[in-house]
C-alpha cells in the first residue's frame, strides 16, 4: 500500500490526541542507515509563518544524530494496533539492537527522509530550528526537579511541515 500527499487542511490533527495519547515514531536517516524512536511530547501550530511541529528530544538518544545529521525527519502515527511495537521503539536503542526489525515495522522513504509502511499518516518535516533547555530558564522549577535528575535536558527542534502523506 502506498501514501498519498494531501493538503494539511484536509486532516484531523487534534495535537493532544495524537501525540499525547497515540503517540509517534520520530524517524530520521535515510535508506542507508536511519533510526526511529517513540515520542509522546511535541506540539502542532504556527512558526515563522509555516505549518510546524516542535519536538523533544533528549541528548543520549540515538535517533538524535539522525536528526542532528540531516535537514529533515519525519513524525508517523499508527493505529492502536501498533501501541506495542510503539512501546517497544520506545525502550530499547537502536544503538543496541535492530528493533525496527524486531518491531516487525516496514521501513519506506517519506520525502527527503524515512518512515514506515505501517503508518496511516506521516508528516515530513524540515528543521528549522533547534534549542537545548537549560535548567536557569525553567519557570516551573518543579518540572526540573520531576523530570530531569539525570540532567538530560531536552533540545526542543522546531520544523516546517513540508509535506502530508495518508495511507491510500
Ligand atoms: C510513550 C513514549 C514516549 C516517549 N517520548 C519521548 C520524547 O518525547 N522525547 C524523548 O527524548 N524520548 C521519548 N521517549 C523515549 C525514547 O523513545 C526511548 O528512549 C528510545 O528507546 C530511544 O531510542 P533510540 O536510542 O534508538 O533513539 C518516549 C518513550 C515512550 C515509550
Amino acid at each position: 500500500m502506498g501514501f498519498r500527499e494531501v493538503p494539511i487542511e484536509s486532516i484531523e490533527f487534534n495535537p493532544f490526541a495524537k501525540i499525547g495519547k497515540q503517540w509517534m515514531l520520530v524517524t530520521a536517516g535515510d535508506q542507508e542507515k536511519f533510526n526511529t524512536m517513540t515520542a509522546s511530547w511535541g506540539g502542532a501550530g504556527v512558526m515563522w509563518g509555516k505549518n510546524a511541529v516542535t519536538v523533544y528530544i533528549r541528548p543520549q538518544r540515538y535517533t538524535k544524530e539522525f536528526i542532528d545529521a540531516k535537514d529533515t525527519f519525519t513524525l508517523s502515527f499508527y493505529k492502536e494496533e501498533y501501541r506495542k511495537a510503539l512501546s517497544f521503539l520506545g525502550s530499547v536503542s537502536g544503538r543496541d539492537r535492530d528493533k525496527v526489525k524486531e518491531a516487525g515495522l516496514t521501513p519506506v522513504p517519506a520525502g527527503d527522509s524515512m518512515a514506515f509502511e505501517e503508518a496511516d499518516l506521516i508528516l515530513v518535516c524540515r528543521k528549522m530550528y533547534h534549542a537545548p533547555m537549560p535548567p536557569e530558564n525553567f519557570d516551573d522549577k518543579s518540572n526540573d526537579e520531576k523530570w530531569y535528575p539525570q540532567k538530560d535536558y531536552h533540545v526542543m527542534y522546531i520544523a516546517e511541515i513540508t509535506k502530508v502523506l495518508v495511507k491510500e
